[in-house]
Protein backbone atom coordinates (compact mmCIF):
# COMPACT_ATOMS: atom_id res chain seq x y z
CA UNK A 1 0.00 0.00 0.00
CA UNK A 2 2.95 2.45 0.80
CA UNK A 3 4.97 2.86 -1.83
CA UNK A 4 8.64 3.80 -1.38
CA UNK A 5 7.86 7.51 -1.69
CA UNK A 6 5.90 7.38 1.57
CA UNK A 7 2.91 8.23 -0.51
CA UNK A 8 -0.30 5.63 0.52
CA UNK A 9 -2.33 4.86 -2.42
CA UNK A 10 -5.37 2.69 -2.62
CA UNK A 11 -4.34 1.82 -6.24
CA UNK A 12 -1.76 1.61 -8.69
CA UNK A 13 -0.21 -1.64 -8.79
CA UNK A 14 -1.42 -2.36 -12.35
CA UNK A 15 0.61 0.58 -13.31
CA UNK A 16 4.43 0.85 -14.41
CA UNK A 17 4.57 4.34 -13.37
CA UNK A 18 3.12 7.01 -11.17
CA UNK A 19 0.09 9.12 -12.09
CA UNK A 20 1.41 12.49 -13.92
CA UNK A 21 1.10 15.60 -11.78
CA UNK A 22 -1.81 17.16 -13.75
CA UNK A 23 -3.89 14.44 -13.48
CA UNK A 24 -3.44 13.83 -9.45
CA UNK A 25 -4.18 17.60 -9.23
CA UNK A 26 -7.74 17.35 -11.12
CA UNK A 27 -8.33 14.02 -9.48
CA UNK A 28 -7.59 15.08 -6.11
CA UNK A 29 -10.87 15.57 -3.73
CA UNK A 30 -9.49 15.98 -0.33
CA UNK A 31 -9.64 19.94 -0.06
CA UNK A 32 -13.34 19.44 -0.64
CA UNK A 33 -14.24 15.83 1.33
CA UNK A 34 -11.78 16.30 4.03
CA UNK A 35 -15.19 16.74 5.97
CA UNK A 36 -16.86 13.68 5.59
CA UNK A 37 -13.77 12.12 8.36
CA UNK A 38 -16.21 11.75 11.26
CA UNK A 39 -18.70 9.66 8.97
CA UNK A 40 -15.68 7.91 7.02
CA UNK A 41 -14.61 6.71 10.57
CA UNK A 42 -17.59 5.54 11.81
CA UNK A 43 -18.47 3.46 8.76
CA UNK A 44 -15.45 2.03 8.53
CA UNK A 45 -15.95 1.15 11.83
CA UNK A 46 -19.08 -0.79 11.17
CA UNK A 47 -17.59 -2.60 8.44
CA UNK A 48 -14.57 -3.52 10.42
CA UNK A 49 -17.98 -5.30 13.03
CA UNK A 50 -19.60 -6.72 9.41
CA UNK A 51 -16.75 -7.97 8.23
CA UNK A 52 -16.01 -10.03 11.33
CA UNK A 53 -19.42 -11.23 11.19
CA UNK A 54 -18.63 -12.56 7.59
CA UNK A 55 -15.60 -13.96 9.12
CA UNK A 56 -13.19 -12.10 7.16
CA UNK A 57 -11.53 -10.55 10.81
CA UNK A 58 -11.54 -12.29 14.03
CA UNK A 59 -13.64 -10.93 17.07
CA UNK A 60 -9.96 -9.17 18.18
CA UNK A 61 -9.00 -7.78 15.04
CA UNK A 62 -12.32 -5.85 14.63
CA UNK A 63 -11.71 -4.70 18.02
CA UNK A 64 -8.38 -3.67 17.12
CA UNK A 65 -9.92 -1.59 14.00
CA UNK A 66 -12.55 0.31 15.46
CA UNK A 67 -9.99 0.90 18.62
CA UNK A 68 -7.60 2.08 16.02
CA UNK A 69 -9.92 4.25 13.84
CA UNK A 70 -11.48 5.82 17.19
CA UNK A 71 -7.58 6.77 17.40
CA UNK A 72 -7.36 7.93 14.23
CA UNK A 73 -10.64 10.04 14.75
CA UNK A 74 -8.91 11.84 17.70
CA UNK A 75 -5.67 12.76 15.29
CA UNK A 76 -7.98 14.26 12.85
CA UNK A 77 -10.10 15.81 15.55
CA UNK A 78 -7.07 17.47 16.40
CA UNK A 79 -5.72 19.01 13.82
CA UNK A 80 -3.79 16.40 12.01
CA UNK A 81 -3.77 17.21 8.15
CA UNK A 82 -3.65 15.34 5.32
CA UNK A 83 -0.42 14.80 2.80
CA UNK A 84 0.05 15.67 -0.71
CA UNK A 85 -0.23 12.16 -1.71
CA UNK A 86 -3.89 11.92 -0.21
CA UNK A 87 -6.39 11.53 -2.90
CA UNK A 88 -9.45 11.71 -0.43
CA UNK A 89 -10.46 11.53 2.42
CA UNK A 90 -10.77 7.74 1.85
CA UNK A 91 -7.21 7.41 1.85
CA UNK A 92 -6.37 10.07 4.23
CA UNK A 93 -8.15 7.44 6.88
CA UNK A 94 -6.94 4.14 5.25
CA UNK A 95 -3.43 5.99 5.73
CA UNK A 96 -3.59 6.77 9.17
CA UNK A 97 -5.22 3.61 10.19
CA UNK A 98 -1.77 1.77 8.86
CA UNK A 99 0.09 4.17 10.99
CA UNK A 100 -2.21 2.84 14.10
CA UNK A 101 -2.66 -0.92 13.71
CA UNK A 102 -0.80 -1.85 10.76
CA UNK A 103 -1.22 -5.43 9.37
CA UNK A 104 -5.20 -5.41 10.41
CA UNK A 105 -5.80 -2.24 8.70
CA UNK A 106 -4.96 -3.58 5.12
CA UNK A 107 -8.07 -6.18 5.17
CA UNK A 108 -10.19 -3.31 6.01
CA UNK A 109 -11.20 -2.47 2.38
CA UNK A 110 -12.10 -6.15 1.99
CA UNK A 111 -15.45 -6.51 0.23
CA UNK A 112 -16.28 -2.83 -0.45
CA UNK A 113 -15.24 0.10 -2.81
CA UNK A 114 -15.06 3.80 -2.32
CA UNK A 115 -17.86 3.76 -5.09
CA UNK A 116 -20.20 2.17 -1.92
CA UNK A 117 -18.07 3.72 0.80
CA UNK A 118 -18.31 7.60 -0.55
CA UNK A 119 -22.23 6.98 -1.43
CA UNK A 120 -22.68 5.86 2.24
CA UNK A 121 -20.44 8.16 3.89
CA UNK A 122 -22.31 11.22 1.98
CA UNK A 123 -25.90 10.20 2.95
CA UNK A 124 -24.88 9.92 6.35
CA UNK A 125 -23.19 13.53 5.82
CA UNK A 126 -26.66 14.82 4.66
CA UNK A 127 -28.69 13.22 7.00
CA UNK A 128 -26.78 15.05 9.48
CA UNK A 129 -26.92 18.37 7.58
CA UNK A 130 -30.81 18.59 6.78
CA UNK A 131 -31.56 18.16 10.80
CA UNK A 132 -28.80 21.16 11.68
CA UNK A 133 -30.34 22.94 8.77
CA UNK A 134 -33.69 22.45 10.59
CA UNK A 135 -33.08 23.73 13.64
CA UNK A 136 -32.12 26.88 11.90
CA UNK A 137 -35.41 26.85 10.17
CA UNK A 138 -37.02 26.59 13.11
CA UNK A 139 -35.29 29.53 15.06
CA UNK A 140 -36.49 31.94 11.62
CA UNK A 141 -39.94 30.46 12.29
CA UNK A 142 -39.69 31.49 16.58
CA UNK A 143 -38.63 34.90 15.32
CA UNK A 144 -42.06 35.27 12.67
CA UNK A 145 -43.88 34.14 15.23
CA UNK A 146 -42.97 35.63 18.21
CA UNK A 147 -43.22 39.21 15.91
CA UNK A 148 -47.01 37.87 14.88
CA UNK A 149 -47.79 37.28 18.29
CA UNK A 150 -46.39 40.89 19.11
CA UNK A 151 -48.47 42.27 16.77
CA UNK A 152 -51.75 40.62 15.75
CA UNK A 153 -53.98 43.59 16.42
CA UNK A 154 -52.21 45.74 14.52
CA UNK A 155 -52.86 46.42 10.56
CA UNK A 156 -51.33 46.78 7.77
CA UNK A 157 -52.24 46.51 3.77
CA UNK A 158 -51.92 43.35 2.15
CA UNK A 159 -50.77 44.35 -2.06
CA UNK A 160 -51.52 42.14 -4.87
CA UNK A 161 -48.94 43.49 -7.81
CA UNK A 162 -47.52 45.49 -5.22
CA UNK A 163 -50.77 47.54 -5.34
CA UNK A 164 -52.36 48.15 -2.11
CA UNK A 165 -55.48 45.76 -2.08
CA UNK A 166 -56.94 44.60 1.26
CA UNK A 167 -56.20 45.35 5.13
CA UNK A 168 -54.51 42.47 7.01
CA UNK A 169 -53.33 41.76 10.27
CA UNK A 170 -49.72 42.51 10.42
CA UNK A 171 -49.57 38.53 12.03
CA UNK A 172 -51.11 36.89 8.95
CA UNK A 173 -48.70 39.19 6.76
CA UNK A 174 -45.85 37.60 9.02
CA UNK A 175 -47.35 34.08 9.27
CA UNK A 176 -47.28 33.99 5.29
CA UNK A 177 -43.79 33.05 5.21
CA UNK A 178 -44.04 31.26 8.52
CA UNK A 179 -45.68 28.91 6.35
CA UNK A 180 -43.53 28.84 3.81
CA UNK A 181 -40.88 28.17 6.09
CA UNK A 182 -43.26 24.90 7.34
CA UNK A 183 -43.24 23.50 3.68
CA UNK A 184 -39.50 23.43 3.69
CA UNK A 185 -38.78 21.88 7.01
CA UNK A 186 -41.44 18.54 5.46
CA UNK A 187 -39.46 18.87 2.16
CA UNK A 188 -36.00 18.76 4.69
CA UNK A 189 -37.11 16.07 5.77
CA UNK A 190 -38.79 14.61 2.62
CA UNK A 191 -34.70 14.83 1.76
CA UNK A 192 -33.91 13.22 4.93
CA UNK A 193 -35.66 9.79 4.63
CA UNK A 194 -34.27 9.76 0.50
CA UNK A 195 -30.85 9.81 2.23
CA UNK A 196 -31.46 6.71 4.41
CA UNK A 197 -31.05 4.22 2.39
CA UNK A 198 -27.96 2.24 2.86
CA UNK A 199 -25.30 1.26 0.16
CA UNK A 200 -22.50 -0.28 2.13
CA UNK A 201 -22.55 -3.90 0.66
CA UNK A 202 -23.17 -2.80 -2.82
CA UNK A 203 -19.20 -3.23 -3.56
CA UNK A 204 -17.69 -1.15 -6.71
CA UNK A 205 -20.66 -2.00 -8.85
CA UNK A 206 -21.77 -5.95 -8.67
CA UNK A 207 -22.48 -5.86 -4.93
CA UNK A 208 -19.85 -7.53 -2.17
CA UNK A 209 -18.48 -11.45 -2.76
CA UNK A 210 -18.44 -11.71 1.05
CA UNK A 211 -21.51 -12.61 3.46
CA UNK A 212 -21.60 -9.12 5.01
CA UNK A 213 -24.39 -8.66 7.08
CA UNK A 214 -25.63 -5.35 5.66
CA UNK A 215 -28.72 -4.96 7.99
CA UNK A 216 -26.13 -5.33 11.06
CA UNK A 217 -24.85 -2.16 9.08
CA UNK A 218 -28.08 -0.65 8.08
CA UNK A 219 -29.10 -0.61 12.24
CA UNK A 220 -25.12 0.71 13.22
CA UNK A 221 -25.04 3.67 11.00
CA UNK A 222 -28.56 4.30 11.70
CA UNK A 223 -30.00 4.04 7.52
CA UNK A 224 -33.99 2.84 7.53
CA UNK A 225 -33.28 0.84 4.49
CA UNK A 226 -30.35 -1.22 2.51
CA UNK A 227 -30.35 -0.34 -1.13
CA UNK A 228 -32.61 -3.05 -3.59
CA UNK A 229 -29.59 -2.55 -6.22
CA UNK A 230 -25.82 -2.14 -6.55
CA UNK A 231 -25.27 -0.86 -9.76
CA UNK A 232 -28.23 1.80 -8.58
CA UNK A 233 -26.50 2.24 -5.32
CA UNK A 234 -23.59 3.65 -6.43
CA UNK A 235 -24.56 5.91 -9.27
CA UNK A 236 -27.59 7.30 -7.21
CA UNK A 237 -27.05 10.94 -6.11
CA UNK A 238 -31.30 11.40 -6.18
CA UNK A 239 -30.96 12.22 -2.15
CA UNK A 240 -28.46 15.08 -2.87
CA UNK A 241 -30.73 16.29 -5.85
CA UNK A 242 -33.61 16.17 -3.41
CA UNK A 243 -32.08 17.76 -0.55
CA UNK A 244 -30.72 20.83 -3.03
CA UNK A 245 -34.17 21.15 -3.95
CA UNK A 246 -35.71 21.58 -0.85
CA UNK A 247 -32.59 24.37 0.54
CA UNK A 248 -33.02 26.18 -3.36
CA UNK A 249 -37.12 26.45 -2.10
CA UNK A 250 -35.87 27.42 1.47
CA UNK A 251 -33.13 30.11 -0.08
CA UNK A 252 -36.01 31.24 -2.36
CA UNK A 253 -38.13 31.79 0.78
CA UNK A 254 -35.82 33.31 2.48
CA UNK A 255 -34.82 35.49 -0.38
CA UNK A 256 -38.62 36.45 -0.64
CA UNK A 257 -39.01 37.05 3.09
CA UNK A 258 -35.83 39.53 3.01
CA UNK A 259 -37.82 41.57 -0.24
CA UNK A 260 -41.17 41.93 1.52
CA UNK A 261 -38.36 43.63 4.72
CA UNK A 262 -35.91 45.32 2.23
CA UNK A 263 -39.02 47.35 0.67
CA UNK A 264 -41.36 47.68 3.58
CA UNK A 265 -37.58 49.09 5.17
CA UNK A 266 -37.60 51.56 2.84
CA UNK A 267 -38.34 55.22 3.64
CA UNK A 268 -41.40 55.23 0.93
CA UNK A 269 -42.87 52.50 3.18
CA UNK A 270 -41.21 53.32 6.45
CA UNK A 271 -43.27 50.04 7.29
CA UNK A 272 -40.16 48.40 9.93
CA UNK A 273 -37.26 50.13 11.17
CA UNK A 274 -33.95 47.30 11.14
CA UNK A 275 -32.11 46.75 14.73
CA UNK A 276 -29.01 48.65 15.30
CA UNK A 277 -27.21 45.25 14.71
CA UNK A 278 -28.62 44.39 12.04
CA UNK A 279 -27.58 47.55 10.05
CA UNK A 280 -25.16 48.38 8.51
CA UNK A 281 -23.79 52.15 7.52
CA UNK A 282 -22.35 53.38 4.89
CA UNK A 283 -18.55 54.35 4.35
CA UNK A 284 -19.98 57.78 2.45
CA UNK A 285 -23.40 58.70 3.72
CA UNK A 286 -23.51 58.84 7.05
CA UNK A 287 -27.33 58.86 7.34
CA UNK A 288 -27.54 55.31 6.14
CA UNK A 289 -28.96 52.28 7.60
CA UNK A 290 -28.40 49.14 5.13
CA UNK A 291 -30.29 45.76 5.75
CA UNK A 292 -27.34 43.74 4.16
CA UNK A 293 -28.08 40.34 5.75
CA UNK A 294 -31.59 40.60 4.27
CA UNK A 295 -30.00 41.37 0.92
CA UNK A 296 -27.21 39.05 0.76
CA UNK A 297 -30.52 36.35 1.88
CA UNK A 298 -31.87 37.91 -1.09
CA UNK A 299 -28.81 37.35 -3.17
CA UNK A 300 -27.98 33.83 -2.15
CA UNK A 301 -31.01 32.06 -2.97
CA UNK A 302 -29.44 32.11 -6.39
CA UNK A 303 -26.08 29.75 -5.01
CA UNK A 304 -28.41 27.10 -4.03
CA UNK A 305 -30.29 27.06 -7.19
CA UNK A 306 -26.72 27.22 -9.29
CA UNK A 307 -25.77 24.16 -6.63
CA UNK A 308 -28.75 22.66 -8.33
CA UNK A 309 -28.53 23.11 -11.44
CA UNK A 310 -25.36 21.65 -10.97
CA UNK A 311 -25.79 18.24 -9.42
CA UNK A 312 -28.95 17.67 -11.94
CA UNK A 313 -26.28 18.91 -14.98
CA UNK A 314 -23.66 15.97 -13.78
CA UNK A 315 -26.17 13.18 -13.36
CA UNK A 316 -28.34 13.28 -16.71
CA UNK A 317 -26.51 11.83 -19.27
CA UNK A 318 -24.13 9.54 -16.88
CA UNK A 319 -24.10 5.53 -17.53
CA UNK A 320 -25.27 3.89 -14.69
CA UNK A 321 -23.07 2.99 -11.87
CA UNK A 322 -20.75 4.75 -10.66
CA UNK A 323 -18.40 7.64 -12.40
CA UNK A 324 -15.88 9.95 -11.50
CA UNK A 325 -17.96 13.20 -12.24
CA UNK A 326 -20.16 12.25 -9.14
CA UNK A 327 -16.86 13.41 -7.17
CA UNK A 328 -18.05 17.27 -8.10
CA UNK A 329 -21.84 16.22 -6.36
CA UNK A 330 -20.18 17.31 -2.68
CA UNK A 331 -19.10 20.42 -3.93
CA UNK A 332 -22.71 21.39 -4.78
CA UNK A 333 -23.78 19.51 -1.31
CA UNK A 334 -21.46 21.50 0.73
CA UNK A 335 -22.23 24.73 -0.93
CA UNK A 336 -26.03 25.30 -0.72
CA UNK A 337 -25.83 23.73 3.54
CA UNK A 338 -22.74 26.43 4.29
CA UNK A 339 -24.73 28.88 2.67
CA UNK A 340 -27.42 28.05 4.44
CA UNK A 341 -26.02 27.55 8.04
CA UNK A 342 -24.52 31.03 7.34
CA UNK A 343 -27.52 32.97 6.38
CA UNK A 344 -30.35 31.56 8.63
CA UNK A 345 -29.40 32.63 11.89
CA UNK A 346 -28.70 36.20 10.25
CA UNK A 347 -32.15 36.11 9.09
CA UNK A 348 -33.81 35.19 12.32
CA UNK A 349 -31.56 37.86 13.87
CA UNK A 350 -32.65 40.75 11.46
CA UNK A 351 -36.31 39.42 11.94
CA UNK A 352 -36.10 39.22 15.88
CA UNK A 353 -34.89 42.73 16.14
CA UNK A 354 -37.42 44.55 13.73
CA UNK A 355 -39.15 47.88 15.15
CA UNK A 356 -42.71 47.49 13.61
CA UNK A 357 -43.71 51.46 12.60
CA UNK A 358 -47.39 50.03 13.56
CA UNK A 359 -48.81 53.97 13.18
CA UNK A 360 -47.19 53.69 9.56
CA UNK A 361 -48.87 50.27 8.28
CA UNK A 362 -52.23 51.89 9.88
CA UNK A 363 -51.81 55.29 7.43
CA UNK A 364 -51.07 53.21 4.77
CA UNK A 365 -54.53 51.67 4.20
CA UNK A 366 -56.97 54.17 2.26
CA UNK A 367 -60.18 53.63 1.94
CA UNK A 368 -60.33 52.41 -1.32
CA UNK A 369 -59.04 49.46 0.24
CA UNK A 370 -62.32 48.74 1.71
CA UNK A 371 -64.22 48.60 -1.60
CA UNK A 372 -64.27 45.37 -1.72
CA UNK A 373 -66.32 45.69 1.30
CA UNK A 374 -68.57 47.95 0.24
CA UNK A 375 -69.33 45.69 -2.23
CA UNK A 376 -69.89 42.57 -0.03
CA UNK A 377 -72.21 44.98 1.48
CA UNK A 378 -74.36 45.33 -1.39
CA UNK A 379 -74.29 41.56 -2.14
CA UNK A 380 -75.61 40.98 1.60
CA UNK A 381 -78.66 43.27 0.79
CA UNK A 382 -79.34 40.69 -2.21
CA UNK A 383 -77.37 42.65 -5.09
CA UNK A 384 -75.69 40.89 -7.35
CA UNK A 385 -71.67 40.86 -7.12
CA UNK A 386 -71.48 42.53 -10.87
CA UNK A 387 -73.64 45.25 -10.40
CA UNK A 388 -72.55 45.89 -6.99
CA UNK A 389 -68.63 45.79 -8.76
CA UNK A 390 -70.21 48.27 -11.09
CA UNK A 391 -71.69 51.13 -8.22
CA UNK A 392 -68.30 51.01 -5.97
CA UNK A 393 -66.24 50.95 -9.02
CA UNK A 394 -68.18 54.83 -9.59
CA UNK A 395 -67.87 55.51 -6.11
CA UNK A 396 -63.89 55.20 -6.38
CA UNK A 397 -63.78 57.10 -9.43
CA UNK A 398 -65.98 60.07 -7.74
CA UNK A 399 -63.74 60.07 -5.14
CA UNK A 400 -60.23 60.33 -6.92
CA UNK A 401 -61.83 62.77 -9.35
CA UNK A 402 -62.86 64.97 -6.43
CA UNK A 403 -59.73 64.14 -4.57
CA UNK A 404 -60.87 62.58 -1.64
CA UNK A 405 -60.66 59.60 0.02
CA UNK A 406 -63.54 57.02 -0.01
CA UNK A 407 -64.62 57.50 3.09
CA UNK A 408 -64.75 61.04 3.02
CA UNK A 409 -67.47 61.27 -0.19
CA UNK A 410 -71.05 62.17 1.58
CA UNK A 411 -74.34 59.71 1.64
CA UNK A 412 -76.08 61.07 -1.18
CA UNK A 413 -72.51 59.99 -3.12
CA UNK A 414 -73.33 56.59 -2.44
CA UNK A 415 -77.50 56.64 -2.33
CA UNK A 416 -76.76 57.81 -6.09
CA UNK A 417 -74.53 55.49 -6.71
CA UNK A 418 -76.69 52.97 -5.54
CA UNK A 419 -80.44 52.54 -3.52
CA UNK A 420 -79.39 49.69 -1.41
CA UNK A 421 -76.86 51.95 0.40
CA UNK A 422 -78.13 53.16 3.58
CA UNK A 423 -76.82 55.39 6.05
CA UNK A 424 -74.80 52.58 8.24
CA UNK A 425 -72.63 51.99 5.04
CA UNK A 426 -70.10 54.35 6.22
CA UNK A 427 -69.63 52.31 9.24
CA UNK A 428 -68.30 49.43 6.65
CA UNK A 429 -65.11 51.40 5.60
CA UNK A 430 -62.79 50.82 8.63
CA UNK A 431 -60.36 48.15 8.60
CA UNK A 432 -61.70 46.61 11.42
CA UNK A 433 -64.68 46.29 9.61
CA UNK A 434 -62.95 44.59 6.61
CA UNK A 435 -61.04 41.99 8.88
CA UNK A 436 -64.09 40.79 11.03
CA UNK A 437 -65.70 39.83 7.84
CA UNK A 438 -63.02 37.54 7.30
CA UNK A 439 -62.98 35.05 10.17
CA UNK A 440 -62.90 32.33 7.73
CA UNK A 441 -60.30 29.47 8.46
CA UNK A 442 -57.01 31.26 6.85
CA UNK A 443 -58.45 34.41 6.71
CA UNK A 444 -56.94 37.49 8.08
CA UNK A 445 -60.19 37.84 10.42
CA UNK A 446 -59.15 38.12 14.45
CA UNK A 447 -60.32 34.43 15.29
CA UNK A 448 -58.78 33.39 12.37
CA UNK A 449 -55.33 34.42 13.40
CA UNK A 450 -55.86 33.64 16.60
CA UNK A 451 -56.43 29.86 15.55
CA UNK A 452 -53.37 30.21 13.26
CA UNK A 453 -50.70 31.68 15.95
CA UNK A 454 -52.18 28.51 17.94
CA UNK A 455 -51.06 26.09 14.49
CA UNK A 456 -48.48 27.57 14.01
CA UNK A 457 -47.07 27.40 17.77
CA UNK A 458 -48.12 23.80 18.20
CA UNK A 459 -46.05 22.95 14.17
CA UNK A 460 -42.99 24.11 16.20
CA UNK A 461 -43.55 21.77 19.29
N1 LIG B 1 -13.39 10.77 -4.12
C1 LIG B 1 -14.31 9.93 -4.80
C2 LIG B 1 -15.68 10.62 -4.89
O1 LIG B 1 -15.91 11.54 -4.17
C3 LIG B 1 -14.47 8.64 -4.06
C4 LIG B 1 -14.90 7.51 -4.93
C5 LIG B 1 -13.81 7.16 -5.88
N2 LIG B 1 -14.12 5.98 -6.60
C6 LIG B 1 -13.34 5.58 -7.60
N3 LIG B 1 -13.71 4.52 -8.23
N4 LIG B 1 -12.29 6.24 -7.98
O2 LIG B 1 -16.52 10.26 -5.69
Amino acid sequence: MSSHDGSHKLWGGRFAGGPAPELEAVNRSIGTDLRLWPFDVRLSQAWAAALATAGVYSAEEAALVRDGLDRVAARIAAGEQPIASDEDVHTFVDRLLHLEVGGPAGRLHTGRSRNDQVATGTRMWTMDAVERVDVFVRQVQEALLLQAEAHKDALMPAYTHLQRAQPVSVAHWLLAHFWALDRDRQRLAAARRAAAVLPLGSGAIAGSAFPIPRDQLREALGFAAISQNSIDAVGDRDFIAEALFALTMLGTHCSRIAEDLILFGSSEFGFVRYGDSYSTGSSMMPQKRNPDALELARGSGARMLGDLVALVGTLKGLPSGYNKDLQEDKRALFDAVDGMVLLLPAVAGSIATLRFEIGRMREAISGAMMATDLADYLVRRSVSFRDAHGAVGRLVREAEESGVDLSALPFSSFAAAHSAFEQDVLAELTPERSLSHRDIAGGTGPNSVAAQLDAARRSLL
